[in-house]
């Protein structure tokens, strides 16, 4: 399901993302403080922008009634730098240097192919998957609500074959998930790595340990946890997918906001899959990430 692909440094580029990634490698500076969300498509990425941004913006604002997060989409308060540069959004690259400190921003590129300052600099990156089964059924959901009501729907079972190909937007997935995994083992201040399924499992406690690796004060004093509850709070699926500014409007590449809000569960996959395709993503997994330590839960 998707857009062309085009094979390029070892993964599967959107065809009209290369130069922009091209670009975004060559041009981007990144600084000490920054901090990346990064994650493989259609794992949480707006959730995780959406804690991010609150848990680093807390003190700006008095209230959580007034809080950005309820007048913007987490897409444009943490944007992603390789749609600016693939789509050549002048104002918006050059506004990426007066952005305010610490910088937000995210990407969806595996880590061998991030700008090299990213990974040279001190720059902190938090990076978010989840299991394998969901997140084929997030893409490709989301790719069939978005094509153009004039193309043909993505056909379930050949999108699934070249999905367990390694061939969707980004992937393969388990590269990019296993990238990031080393990463997150060898430089532990560097990448968090955090699953979809356990922030949803238990997200006081994953959200404390994304404030705790920002070095965020929330971690500290008597209010911590209230305001960790309120963040999370406000985070919520039910909370963010009913908001106004989620529902209406479209953000980068025409994509209507609405779309990054389905379901938001665990395992909704079993009402897509046959036995057969259950079999053959299980033996995937198990080959391609038995032995890494890197394991899913796939029920709710
Ligand atoms: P489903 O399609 O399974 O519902 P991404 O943000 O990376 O595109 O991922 C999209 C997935 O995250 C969608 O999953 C979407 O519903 C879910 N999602 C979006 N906002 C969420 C939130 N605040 N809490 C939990 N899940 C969320």
């Amino acid at each position: 399901a998707g857009p062309y692909l085009h094979l390029f440094q070892d993964f599967w580029c959107p065809t009209n993302s290369v130069e922009g990634v091209n670009k975004f490698q060559k041009h981007f500076d990144a600084k000490d403080n920054d901090v990346f969300v990064a994650s493989f498509p259609k794992s949480g990425t707006t959730w995780l922008k959406a804690l991010t941004f609150a848990i680093v913006n807390h003190q700006q604002f008095s209230s959580f009634d007034n809080h950005p997060l309820l007048s913007s989409n987490p897409h444009e308060l943490v944007p992603f730098p390789e749609f600016m540069y693939s789509h050549d959004l002048h104002d918006q690259i050059l506004s990426l240097s007066n952005k305010s400190e610490p910088r937000l921003l995210s990407t969806h590129l595996p880590f061998p192919s991030l700008p090299q300052s990213i990974t040279k600099s001190n720059c902190k990156i938090i990076y978010i998957c989840r299991n394998p089964f969901d997140t084929f059924v997030s893409v490709w959901e989301f790719f069939n609500k978005i094509k153009p009501v004039s193309s043909p729907e993505f056909i379930f079972e050949e999108a699934f074959e070249k999905y367990c190909n390694g061939i969707m937007g980004f992937g393969p997935w388990w590269s990019h998930m296993l990238g990031y995994w080393k990463e997150s083992i060898t430089r532990r201040n560097k990448v968090l790595f955090l699953k979809y399924e356990d922030l949803k499992e238990d997200t006081v406690f994953h959200v404390k340990r994304i404030a705790e690796f920002l070095d965020s004060p929330i971690t500290q004093g008597g209010e911590s946890n209230t305001v960790i509850e309120h963040i999370i709070k406000l985070c919520r699926f039910e909370k963010m997918k009913d908001l106004e500014v989620n529902k209406s409007g479209c953000i980068l590449n025409g994509v209507e906001k609405k779309n990054f809000f389905r379901k938001g569960e665990i395992g909704d996959w079993i009402n897509y899959f046959s036995p057969s395709m259950i079999e053959k993503l299980s033996k995937i997994i198990e080959e391609k990430l038995g032995g890494s330590g890197l394991s899913f839960k796939v029920h709710s």
